[in-house]
């Protein structure tokens, strides 16, 4: 959800911090706003709602003075809209300390209350403003900021990353984090902090992650991390795998379209160092082994992309490894009190690895008896470190608020883990799993095909610009590539879109057929010996029949649904657990050039963010 930086070293605040939410502004773009102790000790903040453009150009217009300690922030709006006063920061101390938040306090009605008794005036909505009020009195009673936030953080409840400097202590930044990222920066004579490496990354690649429910206090030469009673603790930096150019446009018009451009390396770079001589090798599960042998289920928790390709992967897990699947949403999981047990692995699947419901629902399975593997895309994030195991998709930054790259990279290390547990429970012959991992890393070169033909999916995109429904089938694995072809088309075009299981139409959805509603059509391999191809191409036709326009998604040579398709888009032949991977491109291209149609802006939709980290 926000985006939050902070700096300490040289009389360059407002750069870093302002590049810092730069790159953060996929978290949340409904308000920014900064504050910073410049060079005579004085404490300037400026907010605005609006893009953090709309900041930008006031600190043009207006500039603060620039100073060696600052905190910045991009809003996502949970307690109050996004209004020039709901923005961050928040003031306390009468002016002298700035405060920003990330999260939700959860018991901020009490706690605001008891500041109003005791006289404290609000300027806004916010559930921060109270966090900023009471750290602000504890530093009047303290007089150290450090001592000040630890005593304040121990009366919260709910999520929430906090930000703090104070007029009276320049050179010095105190954050705290509770179910919410917070990753530190380490600088030469400097140090940052971010909600995640990406607000630091054109400074420094040397990072390290606040845990849970630890503070940190920077100052230029020094990093101190406590726990929340004050106990000093060990912290180990990591390398970032990324550099800064990774989270540029690099001459794309949209992040999107770069990361659409991306999906062939996101699986080649999650495949790199996990095949040897033709077999699956996942170093990072040895100590899970023993584990995976014993497990009886496996449930895939994950919130809307990130569940697509958890139910993509279901399907070859469980074909592979002869182990029961069952994918859940995590925000439905913990809260139907689910059967658990040592025998079962919960396998969360996220991008951002933030996701406040999926780690909700990792906690959950841990606390009652689970093994937990986490399948996600960014180093030192929460989830990955609450979780047993974790196998990294190396997609690199996704930064367009669309999940894109980062899905294929999913399924890819879906595909690895089930290989991987197919092998440890020996449910696979050595033939069928070299097959597989050869198809696996034939697709990136396939996807690169596809992404040859964008040209026609644009053309059919700007063609439906004013299309006010869209509906999407598939069967097979092709019915989560149908949902998520939906979901993307809501999401950016806001365009009324359904995903549906083709062989589910002729028991409802068929009535929403009528002359003229799109249709897209996932159609399985007509080599698939199933005779899903088949029954795929009499749905088609019964939906002909009443007048729907078919855009059907098939493979090359698929002779048998030409007759039936207004328009066919072909993908390269694959075997039937790979064509999701390929025929999901045509999908994200067609929303994205759809929502571009409709002149809207397609890495920042209206009402989403990147990160979602409130329940
Ligand atoms: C849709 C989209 C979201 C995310 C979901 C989970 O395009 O991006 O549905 O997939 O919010 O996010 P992560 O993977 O970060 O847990």
């Amino acid at each position: 959800m926000c985006g939050i930086v902070g700096y300490v070293g040289s009389d360059r605040s407002i750069e870093v911090l302002m590049g810092g939410l730069r790159r953060l502004e996929y978290r949340g773009y409904d308000s920014a706003g900064v504050a910073v102790i410049d060079g005579d000790g004085d404490l300037g903040s400026r907010k605005r709602s609006g893009k953090l453009k709309v900041l930008a150009d006031d600190l043009k217009r207006h500039p603060l003075d620039n100073g060696g300690t600052g905190i910045g922030h991009t809003r996502w709006a949970t307690h109050g809209g996004p209004t020039d006063e709901n923005a961050h920061p928040h003031l306390g101390d009468d002016g002298k300390l700035a405060l920003i938040h990330n999260g939700i306090i959860e018991n901020f009605a009490a706690l605001k209350q008891e500041l109003l008794d005791a006289g404290e005036t609000f300027t806004s909505e916010t559930d921060s403003e109270v966090a900023a009020l009471l750290v602000g009195r504890a530093y009047r009673e303290t007089g150290d900021l450090t001592a000040a936030m630890q005593q304040v953080v121990n009366r919260l409840d709910g999520a929430f990353t906090l930000l703090a400097i104070h007029r009276d202590q320049p050179g010095v930044v105190v954050g705290a984090r509770r179910n919410s990222p917070l990753i530190v920066g380490l600088g030469e004579g400097e140090n940052f902090l971010g909600s995640d490496v990406a607000a630091f990354i054109e400074h420094t690649r040397r990072a390290v992650a606040i845990g849970q429910d630890q503070l940190v206090t920077i100052r230029p030469d020094e990093v101190t991390i406590t726990d929340f009673h004050g106990n000093v603790a060990e912290f180990e930096p990591f390398e970032v795998a990324w550099d800064a150019s990774a989270s540029e446009k690099g001459g794309w018009p949209n992040f999107m379209s770069k990361e659409i451009s991306e999906e062939p390396e996101a699986v080649a770079n999650t495949l790199l160092g996990r095949v040897t001589d033709g077999l699956v090798q996942l170093d990072e599960l040895a100590e899970l082994d023993q584990t995976l042998r014993d497990i009886d289920r496996v449930t895939i928790v994950a919130c809307g992309t990130a569940a697509y390709a958890g139910m993509v992967g279901k399907y070859a897990v469980e074909q592979w490894a002869r182990v029961p699947v069952e994918v859940e949403l995590a925000h439905e999981f913990r809260y139907r009190e689910p059967v658990l047990s040592e025998r079962t692995l919960v396998v969360s699947i996220s991008q951002s690895g933030e996701t406040m419901d999926t780690l909700m629902a990792v906690k959950y399975a841990a606390e009652h008896g689970a093994k937990t593997l986490s399948i996600c895309n960014t180093q030192g994030a929460t989830i990955p470190r609450e979780s047993d195991a974790v196998l990294y998709t190396h997609a690199g930054p996704e930064v367009a608020v669309a999940s894109t790259k980062a899905f294929v990279a999913q399924i890819t290390a879906l595909y690895l883990f089930g290989l991987h547990l197919a092998r440890l429970r020996a449910s696979l012959d050595e033939r069928a799993h070299r097959d597989l991992v050869t198809e696996l890393t034939d697709v990136p070169a396939k996807i690169d095909l596809v992404l040859d033909t964008s040209e026609r999916i644009s053309e059919l995109a700007h063609w439906m610009a004013d299309t006010r429904s869209v509906l999407f089938l598939g069967r097979h694995v092709g019915y989560p590539v149908a949902l998520e072809g939906a979901l993307k088309l809501k999401e950016l075009a806001y365009i009324h879109a359904e995903g549906f299981a083709a062989g589910e139409l002729k028991h409802g959805p068929i009535a929403l057929i009528e002359p003229g509603q799109i249709v897209f059509v996932v159609v399985p391999s007509p080599r698939d010996e199933r005779s899903l191809h088949a029954k795929v191409v009499s749905n088609i036709q019964e939906i002909r029949a009443r007048g729907a326009r078919v855009i059907a998604i098939a493979e090359q040579g698929d002779a048998a649904v030409l007759p039936f398709a207004d328009e066919v888009i072909q993908i390269p032949l694959a075997g039937p657990f790979f064509e999701p991977m390929l025929a999901v491109v045509p999908l994200h291209i067609f929303a994205r050039d759809l929502a571009t149609a409709k002149g809207l802006d397609v890495d920042q939709p209206r009402n989403l963010a990147k990160s979602v980290t409130v329940e």
